[in-house]
Formats: C-alpha cells, sequence, structure tokens
C-alpha cells in the first residue's frame, strides 16, 4: 500500500530521537512534534514521520510499509538475524551511516572477576536483549554459553542472581560501573544508519530521497 507521501520511521523517544529530529531539520525538513501522535505531517515536503519504538524499524523496513527508517546498526542487525532465522524477509538498503548514536555491545562481567579471554564465559548465563548477535559471536569462538532474555534493566541481572554476565549497549561507562560490571568483550560497534525498503517506489519518491541524501551529506560534512 503506497501512498503519496514518504515515509519515514524515526524512534519516538530514546537515544536516537533528539539527533535524529535535528538531522531532518537541518536537512530542511519543517515539522511540529506535538503531543503522542504516531504521524507527524512535514510542512514544506510531502513527507510523513512515524514515531515508534526502535525495535520496530527495522521490520518497518523490511516488509516495505515505510520507504526509510533511521536507526542503530545493533538492533537492525540483532532484527535481520531473527528475521532470517525465521524465514522472514530481512533486506533493506543502507544508504549512508550517521555521525550519531555512537555505542558498542559488549559483554561485561563482573569487575573483580578475573579475566582472561572469551573461554572464561564457556557455560555462562548471558543476560541480553541482543541474543542472535551474542550467539553469532559466541558461535565463531566455539565458545558455549546460555542466554536469559530481557528488555530492560540488563544490567542488574548478575546481581540478581539472574545470569553470569551480560550483553547491553554501552556508551559512557557510566552503567556498567554503577553496576559493578566491567567490559570484558567488545561484540559491535554501532552507528545510527539510514535505510531504505527494497520496494521500488514511483520516481518523484526516489527523486525526493536522492535530495535528501545530498542535503544530509552536506549537513554532515558541514559539522566535520
Ligand atoms: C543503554 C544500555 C545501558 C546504557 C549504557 O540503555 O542498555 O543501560 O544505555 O549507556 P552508558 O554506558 O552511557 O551508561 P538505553 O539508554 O538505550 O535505554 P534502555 O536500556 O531503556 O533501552
Ligand atoms: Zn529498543
Ligand atoms: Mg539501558
Amino acid at each position: 500500500m503506497q501512498t503519496q507521501r514518504l515515509r519515514i520511521a524515526i524512534q519516538k523517544k530514546g537515544r536516537l530521537s533528539k539527533e535524529c529530529q535535528t538531522l531532518l531539520k537541518r536537512c530542511g525538513v519543517k515539522f511540529n512534534m506535538v503531543g503522542e501522535r504516531l504521524v507527524v505531517h512535514a510542512e514544506n515536503m510531502p513527507i510523513d514521520l512515524l514515531l515508534v519504538r526502535d525495535d520496530d524499524i527495522p521490520g518497518l523496513i523490511m516488509d516495505g510499509v515505510v520507504d526509510l527508517g533511521v536507526i542503530g546498526e545493533n538492533e537492525l542487525e540483532e532484527v535481520s538475524l531473527e528475521r532470517q532465522a525465521r524465514g522472514e524477509p530481512s533486506d533493506y538498503k543502507k544508504l549512508r551511516r550517521l555521525d550519531f548514536g555512537g555505542c558498542r555491545l559488549s559483554i561485561a562481567i563482573d569487575k573483580d572477576a578475573e579475566y582472561n579471554g572469551p573461554q572464561d564465559l564457556n557455560g555462562k548465563r548471558i543476560a541480553t536483549t541482543y541474543p542472535q548477535l551474542v550467539k553469532r559471536y559466541m558461535d565463531d569462538l566455539g565458545v558455549k554459553f546460555s542466554t536469559c532474555m530481557l528488555n530492560g534493566s540488563v544490567e542488574v541481572a548478575p546481581r540478581a542472581g539472574l545470569a553470569d554476565a551480560i550483553c547491553d549497549l554501552v556508551s559512557t561507562g557510566a552503567t556498567l560501573e554503577a553496576n559493578g560490571l566491567k567490559e570484558a568483550e567488545v561484540i559491535l560497534r554501532s552507528k545510527a544508519v539510514l535505510i531504505q525498503s527494497t520496494e521500488t517506489l514511483d520516481d518523484e519518491k526516489q527523486a525526493l530521497i536522492e535530495r535528501l541524501l545530498t542535503r544530509m551529506q552536506g549537513v554532515i560534512q558541514a559539522k566535520e
């Protein structure tokens, strides 16, 4: 079901939302975020912004429900692996890597525990929101482990006796520090990316995307 207007999915609230809105504004897209609206119409271009949970953005692109999306590579990779495992559509086009949302996905353990390498994780239970990425990393190393799937409060799992280690996003390191944990392995370095669905769009929409990309290039270069 294609609409006349270009649909861009962005995170409603969280680590990418502010910078994502700023980037779009700098690219000349005029809009007003009011209340709890799910769809916000741009005032000066045929663009609709969809404000959703970041977890939903990869799927919306892969199912061709929206045209563009801004998402962290960590979430994008996790959903892509999960969909591949289920035999669901997992294709997308990466248009460009953005200059925000930088973080790493890391395995962390008790700060006082001895650590000499991945073999020390053998047989451990790892709490995470990213089971697919953890599995890919550990399988590549041939290290056996089990998971404890948590969508939030991952960092408290070891202290709560739910897991031996965690695998979660780290940016400043403050969360690990506050929970008596230390980074053991970095499994992915992530940034925000702009992605497009693989559906063929009509010429006007595709031209609008090209125009946005050109402006984005200018905006990002001006900051460097
Ligand atoms: C992530 C992650 C940690 C925190 C790490 O959570 O789950 O809690 O950021 O950042 P730091 O190293 O700067 O402390 P996020 O803020 O994305 O929210 P969520 O856990 O509610 O998804
Ligand atoms: Zn999320
Ligand atoms: Mg968190």
